[in-house]
């Protein structure tokens, strides 16, 4: 009776264990801002809510950059997190050297093929076969003004770049730091984005996606350098490794006149309990406006043991489900990757954002973030990386740079 008992005891012990490492999924991503945490803490509730425990798993690092030298490391080592918060090209990479698992079913049962856009589904797909979950849409041509700042600045919002120049000019009149930025090679990339944009849809196309050298090497892409160099003149002087919710902050405390930032930004404004329209205005970088960089953050989801792949599925579905692509994405300043998700709940700027993201889709100017790794494979962003990074702390002029910018691309390709 005894042994009998003990052993239905170790039983017991052993199919809690199990049934423990199957609602359990470990997630490593890079959301570690007061805003980023705060739409976290919305995936993780729901999760908790189905009964599936979190590991957590963060990097620091905005962009990403240092959570992909984390899952290297991680991978390398035969320990792939369950899921993982990854970007565009980068998921492809990983799918490529056979280290994702399989959403098919799931992706089927549900129909995803119908709601998620095909520019999302180019980085949830390999091969014919799901691999990622994404989450949101994110888009890099935007810019953050402190309200009162503007007002005193003469209240003009900025049509094109001479007006933006202007504006600038007026916030450092007003003893306003006129643009808050954080000196990392992916924040300046961010910025490079949107200047490139706005010197044209085709341009943008013929330079970061075909990545064709005379666009890369000519005079356009000359004057986009020009510009980030007039910008680089209105940042303050400790703008160097700044992190870009530090930034953000600037903003929203009227230290500084506008952030050029993703629609991430939006979601420190919120955290900090800012209202768009009141508190801050949301527009898209002057010249830009009817075109989108967008990236989109996923869950790639790892190969991993067959106990966890439960738990794993579970959470793809989970992040699919229309109301928590509402809930997510209100709190984390983006656009949800479902169509057909209602924008009620969101605020003027979410309602902008998906309104913007629809129709730049359907009217072919709706690009992938080269800064975002939606335009190119790693090696070649971290090569633009660090040419506009080089440039923009002045250690080559745009004559310079246009010249090592085609090099490197070549050299990566
Ligand atoms: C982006 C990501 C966003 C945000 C941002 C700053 O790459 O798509 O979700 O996290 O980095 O960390």
């Amino acid at each position: 009776m005894r042994k009998f008992l003990t052993t239905t005891a170790v039983t017991l012990t052993m199919m809690a264990g199990l049934a423990q490492a199957a609602e359990n999924v470990e997630v490593l991503h890079w959301w570690t801002s007061g805003g980023e945490a705060a739409a976290l803490d919305v995936l993780k509730k729901d999760l908790e809510g189905k009964g599936i425990s979190w590991t957590d798993m963060p990097v620091a690092g905005g962009g990403g950059t240092e959570a992909m030298t984390v899952l290297r490391a991680r991978v390398t080592a035969g320990n792939a997190p369950t899921a993982v918060q990854m970007l565009g090209f980068d998921i492809l990479d990983w799918a490529k050297e056979g280290a994702l698992g399989n959403l098919d079913d799931i992706a089927a049962k549900e129909g995803w093929d119908k709601v998620i856009p095909t520019a999302l589904q180019q980085f949830s797909k390999y091969d014919g076969h799901w691999i990622a979950a994404p989450v949101n849409v994110h888009s890099t041509n935007w810019l953050w003004i402190n309200k009162a700042a503007l007002e005193k600045a003469g209240g003009k919002e900025p049509t094109n770049w001479d007006e933006l120049v202007a504006l600038l000019d007026n916030f450092k009149a007003q003893g306003i730091t006129p643009v808050a930025h954080g000196g990392q090679p992916w924040q300046d990339a961010t910025i490079f984005d949107a200047v490139v944009l706005s010197l044209g849809n085709d341009f943008y196309k013929q330079a970061f996606i075909d990545l064709d050298p005379a666009a890369l090497s000519g005079d356009k892409m000359k004057e986009a350098f020009d510009r980030m160099a007039k910008l680089r003149t209105y940042v303050d002087d400790n703008f160097s490794g700044r992190d870009w919710n530090l930034a953000s902050a600037m903003v929203i405390e009227g230290k500084a006149g506008v952030q050029f930032m993703g629609d991430w930004a939006k979601g420190e404004f919120i955290k900090a309990g800012k209202k768009p329209g009141s508190d801050f205005v949301c527009m898209r970088f002057p010249g830009t406006q009817g075109s989108v960089t967008f990236n989109s953050d996923q869950f790639a989801m790892f190969k991993v043991s067959d106990d966890k792949v439960p738990a794993q599925l579970q959470m793809a579905s989970a992040i699919e489900s229309p109301a928590f692509q509402s809930a997510f994405n209100v709190v984390k300043g983006s656009a949800p990757a479902r169509t057909d998700v209602s924008d009620e709940a969101f605020d003027d700027c979410g309602k902008k954002a998906i309104k913007d993201l629809a129709e730049a889709n359907t009217s072919g100017t709706l690009f992938g973030s080269m800064a975002h790794g939606h335009a190119n494979p790693a090696a070649v962003k971290n090569a633009i990386y660090d040419v506009v990074t080089r440039a923009f702390n002045g250690e080559l002029n745009s004559d310079e740079a246009v010249k090592e910018l085609a090099a490197a691309v070549e050299g990566a390709k």
